[in-house]
């Protein structure tokens, strides 16, 4: 089975069993302060999860594109990745644990779709404690499809909880399914005492919300209970494929292929250095695709650290000349299909990787040596000597405290301490490592946030209005106290501009203009010229929010959105533009607050 089948299978499976297949959202999250990326399939369909109606019903499914950073020191074993996609099925409100668990079995054993074996699965379930009971339901239902019950472990909240971590919001227990990889033994019977056992390959995750966690902490029951789940591909691919490494399927093999590498015959640190190489293109190869830009801060950051640990590695590997370009273009070629966007895309993405190489290229081979030096002359690398090396030389902090590692010198927190004061002295004090922002979760829908919400679409509307229709949405990210807004234009405001901006958006609020939501199908949505986000794709039916005057019908604002938003414009508050400025070359950012 090729990667293109497994996507389709999982869909049309899903498809037969009612569900609407949506497509897959941008790796940039919209609307959601508590992460960078999107992390999984139910990332983009958070407010749709908190209760609002979604166009394609109640029964969805997808293959979503995904990053995860959190692992990044892992990359290079069998099991982790930063890019990866996911594929998943949806309940909102509708049915639970029973369907979701028969789908899952059905489709991983039933020889018309996967057909694995089922002496070689085993699934775990949620223990209980002190705020959940043990998920027997599950248990009981694997047992009736029939997974034996030394085959099913419990586990803690640790491995089988998924909700907002340290926050409010919709969470349960979740039931994963686990593959025995080693065909050379027979997978063992005991489950709960084999779990650890790496051959024991987690491919699917179906998490039952049947909870919320309130400000106080206690878990209360939810009215309408979903299901969220989630399935590798690549894991998933290789597993189908008898390959203990999704790095041997056909997503992977053709890059090895490019930079004339293979794993057969590399040492066991080549090929770690190899694999990091290539997961790490591949992934900035769709974070550029879908509008990310090489920066200090926050997501650009990432970029930037991925793609220049990804060329300190290909310089340590010896490649050869314009492997780099190589391996992008591979990575198209690859996804073509899959994600024409790349191609669509691809003009723009070898001009900004190709840039990024450029400005670090040309610093690589000196910060090296002079890396190096320091290691050499027997000294310890000191916080302040890796700002300079990050200064002079652009190496990311990160990568200079692995490169030391890997030489026998400890990072200690003393250092990381002295590294973090000389950037901030420098005021370029980058984000990324903010507690928090990697994790998954759910988007904040608290009154604030949904004023915000609001005040950021006629925001929108008045930058229309006053810059001109060039303006289009970037990104956006919403907190208690702001809203940040990333938009196309290609020089810095003027006071009176932003004057202007905030002039026209205090007049609509004053006019208590009505707020309407519609689902509709897209083409007629186009044809309402509803504004979306530049590059994002969308489904057949979509959402609209339109501002509207109801004693005239003039429309003020209508953009594709999910919501929530406020029902009167009147309920937004004193709005207010607190900063603008240049984020990447032709994209500005407005910060602003309401009141
Ligand atoms: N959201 C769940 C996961 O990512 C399905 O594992």
């Amino acid at each position: 089975m090729t990667a293109l089948e497994l996507r389709q299978k999982f869909l049309d499976f899903f498809k037969s069993k009612g569900h609407t297949v949506i497509p897959s959202a941008s790796l940039v999250p919209m609307n959601d302060p508590t992460v960078l990326f999107t992390t999984a399939g139910m990332h983009p369909l958070v407010p749709y999860l908190l209760g609002e109606p979604h166009p394609g019903g109640k029964r969805l499914t997808s293959a979503q594109k995904c990053i995860r950073t959190g692992d990044i020191d892992e990359v290079g074993d069998d099991v982790h990745l930063t890019f990866f996609e996911m594929l998943g099925n949806w309940s909102l409100g509708d049915y639970f644990k029973d369907e979701a668990i028969s789908w899952s079995f059905e489709f991983m054993t039933d020889k018309k779709w996967l057909g694995l074996p089922v002496e070689r699965l085993a699934v775990s379930c949620f223990a209980g404690d002190s705020d959940a009971p043990k998920d027997e339901e599950s248990a009981k239902l694997w047992r009736a499809c029939g997974i034996s019950q030394e085959r099913i472990a419990f586990l803690g909240k640790e491995d089988n909880w998924w909700g907002p971590a340290g926050q409010t919001g919709p969470c349960g227990p979740d039931t994963e399914m686990f593959y025995w990889v080693d065909a050379g033994t027979s997978a063992p019977d005991n489950f709960q005492a084999t779990h650890d056992d790496p051959r024991w390959v987690e491919i699917w995750n179906d998490v039952f919300m049947q909870y919320n966690k309130t400000a106080t902490g206690t878990y209360e029951p939810l009215q309408k209970k979903n299901v969220d789940t989630g399935m590798g591909l690549d894991r998933t691919l290789a597993v189908l494929k008898g390959q203990r490494s999704f790095y041997d399927t056909e997503l992977f093999k053709p890059m090895f292929d490019v930079i004339g590498l293979s794993q057969e015959v590399m040492t066991g640190d080549e090929a770690r250095k190899a694999r990091v190489v290539v997961d790490h293109i591949r992934a900035t190869t769709f974070m550029v695709g879908d509008g990310v830009e090489p920066s200090n801060k926050d997501r650009g950051y990432v970029l930037r650290r991925l793609l220049r640990r990804a060329m300190v590695y290909a310089k340590l590997l010896g490649l050869r000349p314009h492997w780099l370009k190589a391996l992008v273009g591979q990575v198209i070629q690859i996804y073509s299909q899959a994600y024409p966007e790349l191609v669509e895309r691809s003009e723009e993405v070898f001009k900004v990787i190709e840039a990024e190489e450029n400005k670090f290229g040309s610093t690589l081979e000196k910060g090296l040596r002079q890396f190096r030096a320091l290691v050499e002359g027997g000294e310890t690398i000191t916080g302040h000597e890796a700002f300079d090396l990050y200064q002079s030389y652009g190496f990311p902090f990160e990568l200079t405290q692995e490169l030391s590692e890997q030489s026998g010198q400890a990072f200690d927190e003393a250092k990381r301490k002295q590294f973090a004061a000389e950037f901030k002295k420098h005021q370029d004090l980058s984000r990324t490592a903010s507690a928090g922002t990697f994790k998954g979760g759910l988007a904040d829908h608290t009154e604030e946030v949904i004023r915000l919400h609001t005040a950021t679409h006629l925001m929108n509307a008045a930058l229309r209005k006053v810059l001109g229709e060039h303006v289009w949405q970037k990104g956006s990210n919403i907190t208690k106290e702001r809203t940040r807004f990333d938009f196309t234009h290609p020089e810095k405001m003027t006071e009176e501009q932003k004057a202007k901006v905030e002039e026209l958006v205090n007049g609509w609020i004053a006019r208590d203009l009505m707020v309407k939501r519609e689902v509709i199908p897209l083409e007629e949505a186009r044809q309402l010229s509803a504004i979306g986000v530049f590059g994002e794709k969308y489904a057949e039916t979509v959402s609209v929010y339109t501002v509207l005057d109801p004693t005239t019908n003039e429309v003020i604002s209508r953009e594709f959105c999910g919501g929530p938003h406020v029902e009167h414009t009147g309920q937004i508050g004193k709005f207010r533009i607190l900063k603008e400025e240049a984020v990447a070359a032709g994209v500005r950012r407005i910060k602003a607050a309401v009141a």
